[in-house]
C-alpha cells in the first residue's frame, strides 16, 4: 500500500449549538486516495461534523486541517478553493438546467476564483475548457448519455450521479459527500458505489462519506468511523465495524433495518 497523504484530520473537534454539544471530542483523519465512511445513527452528529470540516459551521473547539494545514479559521470559499467539495443531504441540482450546465458550473466557480468580474464574464478559453472538464466527469459518472437531459426529467439515482459528477468537475482533491445514496434503489446504489470507488482510484482524492445504507458502506469504505451522540464510538474496517458489540448497541432500537444490513 502506498503511504496514505493527509486529506481531512480533525482533532478534538466540539460542535454546540447553543446549550446542545452536537459533537464532542471528535478525532479522525479521511486520507487521499481513500474511501472514508462516518456513520451513526440518526442526530449522532454526521451533517454536523461535514458543516465543521466545510467551514459552514463553527467549532466550540478543535481543530480541522485540510491537506495538513491548519484551516480551522479559513472560510468555507478559502477551503473549497484548498480542494474541498462536498454534495448535501439534499440534493442541490438546478433542475431547469440541463445535466452538462450543472455539471459546468461546478468547474465554473473554482475557476473564476475570488476574480468577481471573471465570474460574471468567463474567458471564451474558460469556457471551453470548462465543457471539457463536465464531459470528462459526465464520462467518469457514466451519464454522458444524459448530458442534453434536463435535470428535472432525471430520476433521484441519476440526480445523485449528477452531484457527483458536478464535484469530481470541480477538480476537488477531497470530497464530503453527505447520504449520496437517499432516494436509491439497491442497483442504482451498488452503481454509485462502484462509480465512487473509480473515481478514488483513478484520480487519488480522497472521500468522506456519510452514509445510512450500510451495505454501501461495507462496500466502499476503507476504514470507519461511527458516532453516537456527538461521540466517536468505534474506529477500524468494515469487518471490525460489523463485529463491533458498541456499534450494533448504537444501531439497536434506532434503527433495526440498518442493523440487519450491518448483518449483511
Ligand atoms: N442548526 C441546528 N441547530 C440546533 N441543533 C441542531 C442543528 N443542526 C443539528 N442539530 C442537532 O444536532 C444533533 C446532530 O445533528 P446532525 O444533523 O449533525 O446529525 P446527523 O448524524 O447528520 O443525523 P441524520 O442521520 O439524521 O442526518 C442533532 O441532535 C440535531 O438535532
Ligand atoms: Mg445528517
Amino acid at each position: 500500500m502506498t503511504p496514505e497523504l493527509a486529506g481531512v484530520e480533525m482533532d478534538g473537534l466540539t460542535v454546540r449549538y447553543g446549550g446542545k454539544t452536537a459533537v464532542e471530542g471528535l478525532t479522525l483523519a479521511a486520507p487521499l486516495g481513500r474511501v472514508t465512511g462516518l456513520i451513526g445513527p440518526n442526530g449522532a452528529g454526521k451533517t454536523t461534523t461535514f458543516g465543521a470540516v466545510s467551514g459552514l459551521v463553527p467549532p466550540s473547539a478543535g481543530t480541522v486541517r485540510l491537506f495538513g494545514s491548519d484551516v480551522s479559521r479559513r472560510s468555507a470559499a478559502a477551503r473549497a478553493r484548498l480542494g474541498l467539495g462536498r454534495t448535501f443531504q439534499r440534493p442541490e441540482v438546478c433542475p431547469s438546467l440541463t445535466v452538462m450546465d450543472n455539471v459546468a458550473l461546478g468547474c465554473e466557480a473554482l475557476a473564476a476564483g475570488g476574480n468577481l468580474w471573471r465570474q460574471i464574464v468567463p474567458r471564451r478559453n474558460d469556457t471551453a475548457r470548462l465543457r471539457t472538464q463536465a464531459a470528462q466527469a459526465l464520462a467518469a459518472c457514466d451519464i454522458t448519455e444524459l448530458a442534453d437531459a434536463p435535470v428535472a426529467a432525471l430520476s433521484v439515482g441519476q440526480r445523485r450521479l449528477v452531484e457527483l459528477a458536478r464535484v469530481h468537475a470541480g477538480g476537488y482533491r477531497m470530497l464530503l459527500l453527505d447520504e449520496p445514496s437517499s432516494g436509491l434503489d439497491p442497483a442504482e446504489t451498488a452503481r454509485f458505489g462502484a462509480i465512487v470507488r473509480g473515481l478514488v482510484a483513478e484520480s487519488g482524492a480522497g472521500v468522506l462519506l456519510v452514509e445510512h445504507d450500510m451495505s454501501l458502506v461495507m462496500e466502499v469504505c476503507d476504514y470507519l468511523y461511527t458516532l453516537d451522540f456527538g461521540r466517536l464510538i468505534f474506529a477500524g474496517t468494515p469487518a471490525e465495524t460489523r463485529a463491533s458489540a458498541a456499534v450494533r448497541a448504537a444501531y439497536l432500537g434506532d434503527d433495526d433495518d440498518a442493523l440487519s444490513t450491518v448483518d449483511g
